[in-house]
């Protein structure tokens, strides 16, 4: 058996965690009134409630010093330094230095870094801000100077999509005076079809956002978009509405984008992490210039937090030990984020992709496989609407899962009364699902109503909720720009530091490729299924070309 410190670290974790399973939330909070306030930090801003964690002070030391046998530290310095900690791909991983407001010699991965992101961004913030203001216009036609920019379509999927997506629904009240901003993703040409359905042509600016300008569902969509355009304004039209993000300059060319609309991203940015940089025009475009930068202020805030900060009050690295004892240490390999504010409702998706396409690995830096479970199975919707679809089995089912809620104090709404609704549902449902309802108290309930004592019985065990369940709560004052960038580093970060502790790389994503190249081999039997003829697979694309024809 191996003595190394990381080895003793997770040994000690596992002894602790056996020792204390069987202790229930109601006992840790009968154990120490004052648990409410000793397992909650603050820090930039965002108040993390972690007392319904089922973790004791003993629990969190060992997990603290699981961070430093794992040397998160010297990882965290490294990233920043500008590294390749993306080992698999040979890349730093600098999306930190695309938040820093100045240049300066300690900016993540050096000045010059920073030098080439303030002059990108400044380029794409004053582009966003020209399509705002109405300065950049769609293709002069018979000399009328061309029309204003009315629709911003976003042409891109996964990290070139869900982030600025989130974000625009998520900062809706800021969008007021902006052109419309839409997002399309699937191939299969729905989004947009429903997209065009709507849009005038000559005041319709198409982004096409793609870090490698290479993926399918992006070029299908955009040679879709393209075509469209064309077919109603003509070729020439193209150029003057048809922007781009992309590290790929040739493909652009290709393209026909204009090359005063081209904006470029760097191959140290992963692409869900990338809404930081240029890939958030459309979100800029949304909440101009100023919000765009104090959005930026909010991930690097959390930045500097995370960087500083002893791992106890520091907000990521806690989250990420927290997850890491619940996955590997309680066996709950599964997440529900659940904010409580309805413009947060693409949070879960974009968490989707950040934390199970970083951490969702079985190989170790060094190829070797890992032998504990990683990324947690992320899921989720607005809060609210889930207590009344499936918080019945969050509360009694057998698959037990752990659970963060988002909880701002002010409504984004205007509407204060019913956030203070959305805040007494938020609570009460991280009380009974911590504490739940006892046979015991189900029993006296029933009696007081006077029931026979046979359906007393019965009905007792239907209500009895065991509780248990472990919650997170991550409150702040309001869902403003600032808020929601450090809300998104916040994530970023925690999703770091559980793949230093499992000592894997987040910033590559092998697994998506098989499906990819399979789909090469796999469409020509779609169009033509007499090609897989001897395939298993035959039947069932002969079924779907008698449907098509
Ligand atoms: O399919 C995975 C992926 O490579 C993501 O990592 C990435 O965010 C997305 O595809 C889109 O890639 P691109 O920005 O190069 O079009």
């Amino acid at each position: 058996m191996s003595h190394d410190p990381l080895n003793l670290a997770w040994r000690a974790l596992q002894a602790r965690a056996n020792e204390t399973r069987a202790v229930t939330l109601r006992a840790l909070r009968e154990g120490d009134p004052a648990r409410g306030k000793r397992f909650a930090r603050e820090a930039a801003g965002i108040y993390f409630d972690f007392s319904r964690q089922r973790i004791d002070d003993d629990g969190l030391r060992l997990l603290t010093s699981l961070a430093d046998a794992a040397g998160l530290r010297a990882r965290i310095d490294a990233m920043w330094r500008g590294d390749a900690i993306n080992t698999t791909e040979g890349r730093a991983v600098l999306h930190t230095a695309l938040r820093v407001p100045a240049v300066s010699d300690s900016a993540p991965g050096g000045a010059d870094i920073a030098r080439q992101v303030l002059a990108e961004r400044e380029r794409m913030l004053s582009f966003a801000e020209q399509v705002r203001g109405g300065h950049v216009k769609g293709h002069s036609i018979n000399g009328n100077g061309g029309s204003r920019i009315t629709t911003v379509v976003n042409i891109g999927i996964g990290g070139s999509d869900l982030g600025p997506a989130m974000a625009v629904e998520a900062l809706h009240p800021l969008t007021h005076d902006a052109p419309r901003v839409r997002f399309v993703s699937n191939v299969d040409g729905t989004d947009l079809a429903n997209v065009l359905e709507e849009a005038d042509p000559a005041g319709t600016l198409f982004i096409v956002a793609s870090k490698t300008f290479t993926t399918q569902e992006t070029l299908a969509n955009a040679r879709s978009a393209r075509a469209w355009l064309a077919g109603k304004l003509g070729e020439a039209a193209v150029p003057d509405h048809f922007a781009a993000v992309s590290t790929n300059a040739q493909a652009m060319d290709a393209f026909g984008v204009n090359p005063n609309y081209r904006f470029v991203m760097w191959d140290w940015v992963g692409g869900r992490y990338s809404m930081w940089s240029s890939i958030g025009v459309s979100l800029a475009i949304a909440i101009g210039r100023e919000r765009f930068l104090e959005f930026l202020a909010g991930g690097h805030e959390m930045d500097e937090h995370f960087r500083a900060a002893p791992w106890d009050r520091n907000l990521p690295a806690l989250m990420g030990l927290l997850g890491v004892w619940n996955i590997d240490l309680l066996d709950l390999p599964t997440l529900a984020v659940l904010p409580y504010d309805g413009r947060l409702k693409r949070f879960p998706a974009y968490l989707q992709q950040l934390d199970m396409e970083s951490n969702g690995k079985s190989v170790d830096l060094d190829g070797k496989p890992v032998s504990i479970s990683t990324a947690p199975v992320i899921w989720g919707e607005p809060g609210n609407n889930a207590q009344h679809s499936f918080f019945q089995m969050l509360h009694q089912g057998s698959p037990r899962v752990a659970v963060d809620f988002l909880v701002p104090a002010r409504s984004s709404s205007a509407n204060q009364a019913q956030a203070e609704l959305a805040i007494g549902n938020c609570l009460a449902q991280a009380e009974a699902l911590a504490y739940g309802y006892s046979l015991e108290q189900a029993r006296a309930e029933l009696m007081a109503r006077n029931l026979a004592p046979e359906r007393v019985e019965l009905l007792a065990r239907h209500k009895v909720h065991a509780g248990n369940r472990p919650v997170s709560i991550v409150a702040f004052e309001r869902l403003d720009a600032r808020t929601l960038g450090k809300l998104v580093a916040l994530y970023e970060h925690k999703v770091f530091t559980q793949s230093v502790l499992w000592g894997i790389n987040a910033f590559d994503q092998w697994g998506v490729e098989l499906g990819k190249k399979m789909c090469e081999e796999v469409l020509p039997w779609v169009r033509d299924p007499e090609l897989a003829a001897s395939r298993p697979l035959s039947a069932l694309l002969q079924q779907l070309k008698s449907w098509r024809e």
